[in-house]
């Protein structure tokens, strides 16, 4: 240890070097007893977090093969509310979000997509006026830092993510996607978003991938 290089010994162990946990997705390496111990603290809050009973009154608003979307608004029972934060909560965490208070909390929509009994996708969106459209990057600095340049010229938008998340383990399954199409379906009453309308904040670089073959840009 003491460097950049943590070395493991191989003594014969039934799990060796790094692993990722089938039920939770956790990326960790067995035979390390820290990470060891990580893991099966981040994997019982994790399943947790995700467990979904089903409710007495869902709001579904789209229905696939694979699962549904049900969307949550602020003054819902007390029970959706707590799955809601709980799992922002998970989702803050995995992507190092500090505590952020949305702009008008009384506005904000949260969209969960649920298969079987998991929430496996969760996309928070909350109206906003303006947006800034993120410039291109030199190929050199693209996908490995976090500074999106931005043009400073707002253009109007209409509906801001504030957060898309897909559990691990069930990604490029178009779930994202799936979010995105309902969100433009059901932000405004009446009407589909255009792709020029939505607007992801500060997004991560999986997120930029993903909002960058979205929305064609
Ligand atoms: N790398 C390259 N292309 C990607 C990636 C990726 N990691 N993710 C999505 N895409 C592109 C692909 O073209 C994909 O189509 P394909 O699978 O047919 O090639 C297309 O986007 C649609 O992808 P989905 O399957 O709908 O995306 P997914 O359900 O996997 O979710 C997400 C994408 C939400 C970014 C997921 O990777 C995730 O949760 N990442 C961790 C959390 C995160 O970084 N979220 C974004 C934060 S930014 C914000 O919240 C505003």
């Amino acid at each position: 240890k003491g460097g950049k290089d943590q070395l493991v010994i191989d003594a014969g162990q039934k799990h060796f070097g790094t692993t990722m946990c089938k039920s939770c997705g956790m990326i960790y390496t067995a035979s390390n007893p820290e990470d060891e111990i990580q893991h099966l603290q981040h994997h019982h809050r994790f399943l947790e977090g995700i467990k979904f009973v089903g409710w007495k009154r869902e709001r579904v608003v789209a229905e696939f093969w694979d699962g549904k979307i049900v969307l949550v608004l602020p003054r819902d029972p007390s029970y959706a509310i707590k799955k809601v934060e709980d799992v922002q909560e998970l989702v803050d965490l995995e992507l190092g979000f500090q505590q952020t208070v949305p702009v008008c909390p009384d506005k904000t929509k949260t969209f969960l997509f649920i298969d079987e009994k998991r929430v496996v996708g969760c996309l928070i969106a909350e109206p906003i006026k303006q947006a800034f459209r993120v410039l291109s990057e030199p190929s050199a600095t693209k996908e490995c830092s976090r500074a999106w340049r931005c043009s400073d010229v707002p253009e109007p938008a209409i509906c801001g993510i504030s957060r898309i998340w897909v559990f691990r383990l069930k990604r490029r399954k178009r779930i994202a996607r799936r979010l995105v199409d309902t969100v433009r379906n059901c932000f405004m009453f009446g009407c589909f978003l255009s792709t020029n309308e939505i607007a992801f904040s500060d997004p991560t670089p999986d997120g930029k991938l993903f909002a960058t073959k979205y929305c064609n840009t």
